[in-house]
């Protein structure tokens, strides 16, 4: 191998060495996908490799991480550096792997009003009776066919201007010409017919769906997805804070990547549908508090500390062309406004979606991940928080946890007969680890069954070839070696159990203080949003009580929800009027300071009783 090369496998991506940056860092360079859940910060374990070189030797917490398998060559990739070259083997637990991403969900029913719009004109040719302007000319026209603003005042940029006169005279006059209802012309092309196309994108912490739209009609042309490329540099929101908070390029960085997934995304939709990107004019963007910074380029410093203040939380249209995003040189890029550090406007979009302030029941929505989302709707207010939930249910800080990607156990059963689990696993492949889904799934068995205790705790004396002492406390066997797509047992340990009692205690809290500062005591239907929300059954959720006051028949898996909300701000101006209604509408409980907080957490560790 040449002198200064490492080599990953089994992907065979090179890279030069480098005495400075992690084995993560090199790898996230070489395009060899290595999972981080904890972004490199030496605590979640996932990024295991073995080398063959001169590594830097490893200290005591990571020896500590690393269990069992302590070795010479097993390191942890975010806290190992190389000298020299060095061959690097990624095993398959470690791999980054694409994701499951839900796209359904994009159903709406609104009336299409879109803030752009395209019209076919036919303009007069100058002659010796009128021999007025070519801009004066059209503008008349198209003040003719225009159903708006009868006093609307038109701006033609210069670079509208230049070559207009040729424009004109190409096709005898006839021309499409592209405006914004306040007046801007953004495009004029000769000739008739020309589309006019918009792109609504739910930017989520873990992936990014784009949906293409015709905005004569308003149908979805297309939609497309794809990881959020900073998944490689941290799983959740506070390690991207956190990277953007250590220096300024890395906010450059991060801001970078997302922009540049997004416009392959707008070119990939377009090129699927037989459209040119260059015909989008129109784009809304929703996302969290902190991705909408990134996205922008904004400081997200300040929303990670008390009392995690936003840059800026109104509605905001920014030109594509800041943003490099490929679309129509004058598109623009709606941001619908965010209610606080961590309610952004993916929760106002799926407020909006979901109907939030038209419901005439207690009305629960939630979004679940890392943070949950969670807006409780009555017919006379509107309240939302966020939960800090934890990775678990997107697989982090679980020993084999995964996120929805092939080979994750989504959901188990135990066998009434002798406990034995049947597996559901993404793809029908071999099990290499499990997902949110899988998890709360086998643990709500295993409650029912009697092997965990309601507090959390495998069952003492409970006679199981399934249960057993393992290198860090009792484990319950999944799937044995010769079965899982890694070779290893796949196992669920009592400490996994501890971090979903974490996650599901959070959302328990959050959910139990907003009913309670509503004075409902029975809520009569739950809107599970968000692709965790949608593979989740029910009646696991209900099974290690995650959902208080709640039936498993009253609870709906709707999909993507924000994304539905980005399309309508997209097709509908008066849904962009709606969500800055709706963002005054929703109260904000902070819960991070809530004087009942840690009661009603503790209160919602139990899985039942
Ligand atoms: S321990 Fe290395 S990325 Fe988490």
């Amino acid at each position: 191998m040449p002198e200064d090369q490492i080599l990953f496998q089994p992907m065979g991506r090179r890279v030069r060495s480098q005495t400075d940056l992690t084995l993560l860092e090199l790898a996230n360079r070489a395009g060899a996908g290595i999972e981080a859940a904890c972004g490199g910060k030496g605590r979640c374990g996932k990024c295991r490799v073995k080398i063959s070189g001169d590594a830097s030797p490893p200290d005591e917490s990571e020896r500590e991480l690393l269990g069992a398998e302590k070795s010479e060559s097993c390191r942890l990739a975010c806290q190992t550096y190389v000298k020299g070259p060095a061959s690097v083997w990624i095993p398959e637990a470690s791999r980054l792997h694409r994701q499951v991403i839900l796209t359904a969900g994009s159903d709406y029913n609104v009336e299409l009003d879109p803030g752009v719009r395209t019209l076919d004109i036919q303009v007069p040719l100058p002659d010796l009776q009128d021999p007025s302007a070519d801009r004066e000319r059209m503008l008349d026209t198209l003040n003719r066919a225009w159903d708006g603003d009868p006093g609307i005042e038109w701006e033609t940029p210069l670079s509208i201007l230049r070559g207009l006169e040729g424009k004109l005279r190409s096709d005898s006059g006839r021309l499409s010409v592209t405006a914004d209802r306040e007046g801007k012309i953004l495009d004029i092309r000769p000739g008739n017919a020309a589309a006019c196309l918009g792109l609504a994108v739910d930017l989520g912490t873990t992936t990014v769906v784009v949906y293409l739209v015709d905005l004569f009609d308003g149908k979805v042309l297309g939609v497309q997805a794809d990881m959020n490329p900073q998944v490689a540099d941290g799983e959740d929101v506070v390690s991207r804070i956190s990277l953007c908070q250590q220096a300024p390029e890395n906010l450059t960085r991060h801001s970078r990547m997302v922009r540049e997934c997004i416009a392959r995304l707008a070119a990939d939709v377009c090129r699927e549908a037989g459209a040119d990107p260059g015909r989008i004019f129109d784009c809304t963007v929703v996302g969290n508090t902190a991705m909408h910074h990134i996205f922008l380029g904004l400081n997200p410093a300040h929303l990670a500390m008390a009392p995690y203040t936003p840059v800026v939380s109104a509605g905001l249209t920014v030109r594509s062309a800041e943003l490099d995003l490929g679309l129509a040189k004058e598109a623009r890029v709606y941001l619908p406004p965010v209610k606080a550090g961590f309610v952004g406007a993916d929760a106002v979009a799926m407020a909006m979606a979901l109907d939030a302030d038209q419901t005439d029941e207690p009305t629960l929505m939630v979004d679940l991940g890392t943070n949950g989302e969670i807006v409780l709707a009555t017919r006379d207010r509107i309240l939302c928080c966020s939960t800090a939930a934890g990775p678990a249910f997107e697989g982090g800080h679980i020993l084999w946890g995964m996120r929805g990607a092939p080979g994750a156990v989504d959901g188990v059963r135990l066998a009434p007969a002798d406990g034995a689990p049947e597996l559901s696993v993404i793809g029908g492949l071999a099990p290499r680890g499990i997902c949110g889904s899988g998890l709360v799934s086998l643990v709500s068995q295993l409650v029912a069954a009697g092997a965990v205790t309601p507090d959390g705790a495998f069952a003492p004396g409970i006679p199981s070839p399934r249960l057993r002492e393992g290198p860090g406390g009792s484990e319950f066997v999944l799937a044995v070696a010769q079965e899982t797509g890694t070779g290893r047992d796949l196992v669920l340990t009592h400490r996994d159990l501890a971090q979903l009692q974490l996650a599901k205690a959070a959302i328990h809290a959050g959910i139990s203080l907003m009913m309670d500062e509503m004075g409902v005591s029975r809520i009569s239907r739950v809107l599970l949003a968000g692709a965790f929300g949608n593979y989740l059954d029910p009646a696991d959720a209900c099974g290690i009580r995650m959902l208080p006051g709640v039936t498993a028949d009253r609870v709906t898996a709707v999909g993507n929800a924000a994304g539905a909300g980005a399309v309508m701000a997209l097709v509908s101006r008066a849904q962009r009027t709606r969500a800055r209604t709706l963002v005054d509408q929703m109260e904000y409980l902070e819960l991070a300071v809530h004087p009942r907080f840690n009661e009603a957490y503790l209160d919602g560790m139990a899985f039942n009783g």
